[in-house]
């Protein structure tokens, strides 16, 4: 028979977007067609000459013709221009890829957002939003996505608590009914670890490196805690020497890692047993019960959940996709607009 609504469905379509301070996925209808670093560069006379991928690998090696701009930062649009064209540069690419619609029969997008936003922030994102060019735009609080993209259904009476830790942000909440009782959102998450470990070597080992490889070191040895892990070899890593210059190649330990991360480590416990303190007592049975999902980027950090359970004494458990939490949430929200729209923010 002519089904009316999917004829109608291959021209209108819908976007679930998590506009990250790292990486940026977009989902439609239930496939990832964006799944990119935040990142774009410009020649000097303003003209793009990457995206995602391809921009990130300039990071840190341009000259003074090639802008490398990273739009996001903490969570937030910083860059609103910059942000808007490195979107319809991706959305041009996935447009070949995944037949996407133009901009004109858009129909719903969705744009998660940290719980931490400020008013004229989740404006600039709703502007952006519209921008895109939809009929309906909307935002979306980024750990209720997540709880939803874990398979939590978020409308029940059991409490559920989440700990994100993307590129720029912690996003910590606990939510029950479809909403939050109590979030708390720190600028402490993937970027600060990468900083902490450009900082540490720079310290005790006089040897300055690049954010990319700092970045590459973080997951490579991807720890946090020795104390589980088998006696490992340490790596190779070269860097420019802080006095003379000269590279200089220098072999660091996974004790290294975890001793460079640590401080940053303990400011996230920190905030999860903050957040759990102004949490209603009536729903410490369920938390202990239903324990802490972990989720992001930064979860990915061997040991972080061993290292949580013993802080929290509560379970924790790593979310099956962490990097694509928040916009598997967000894609599930948009297939069920009827069900959802009330956790959704005009
Ligand atoms: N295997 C890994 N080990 C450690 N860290 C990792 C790993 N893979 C990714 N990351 C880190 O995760 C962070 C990106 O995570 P994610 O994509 O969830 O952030 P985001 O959503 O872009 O940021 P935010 O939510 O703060 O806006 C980066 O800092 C990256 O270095
Ligand atoms: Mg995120």
């Amino acid at each position: 028979m002519f089904d009316f609504h999917k004829i109608l469905g291959y021209f209108y379509n819908d976007l679930a977007i998590d506009l990250g301070t790292a990486n940026i996925v977009i989902i439609r209808d239930d496939k990832i067609i964006v799944e990119e670093p935040s990142i774009i560069s410009f020649d000097d006379n303003g003209r793009i000459l990457a995206v995602g991928n391809e921009a990130l690998l300039m990071n840190g090696k341009t000259h003074k013709n090639i802008n490398v701009v990273k739009p996001l930062k903490d969570g937030v649009i910083a860059d609103f221009k910059a942000a808007g064209q490195m979107i319809d540069a991706f959305i041009k690419g996935a447009r070949n890829d995944h037949f996407l619609p133009f901009k004109s029969f858009l129909n719903n997008v969705v744009i998660g957002v940290p719980s931490g936003i400020t008013d004229v922030e989740r404006r600039a994102v709703k502007d952006f939003a519209d921008s895109l060019g939809a009929s309906n735009t909307y935002t979306i609080y980024e750990p209720v996505a997540s709880i939803i993209g874990a398979g939590i259904d978020v409308f029940d009476c059991n409490a559920s608590m989440i700990v994100d830790i993307g590129g720029g942000t912690t996003e910590i909440a606990i939510i029950i009914l479809g909403g939050m009782v109590c979030y708390k959102s720190i600028k402490v998450a993937g970027n600060q670890f990468t900083h902490d470990i450009i900082n540490y070597l720079q310290r005790n080992y006089g040897v300055l490196v690049g954010e990319n490889t700092a970045e590459n070191i973080k997951k490579n040895t991807n720890v946090v805690d020795c104390d589980q892990l088998e006696e490992m070899e340490g790596i190779s890593i070269c860097g420019r020497d802080t006095l003379s210059g000269i590279p200089k190649e220098v072999c660091i330990s996974y004790d290294d890692v975890a001793s460079a991360l640590n401080d940053s480590i303990c400011l996230v416990e920190t905030a999860i047993l903050d957040t759990l303190k102004v949490a209603p007592p009536e729903i410490s049975s369920d938390l202990n019960k239903n324990g802490i999902i972990l989720s992001g980027g930064g979860s990915l950090l061997r040991n972080l959940d061993k290292r949580i359970e013993e802080k929290t004494k509560l379970k924790v458990r790593i979310s099956d996709d962490p990097l694509r939490g928040v916009a598997r949430g967000i894609g599930k929200v948009i297939k069920n607009m009827n069900l959802y729209k009330g956790i959704l923010m005009r």
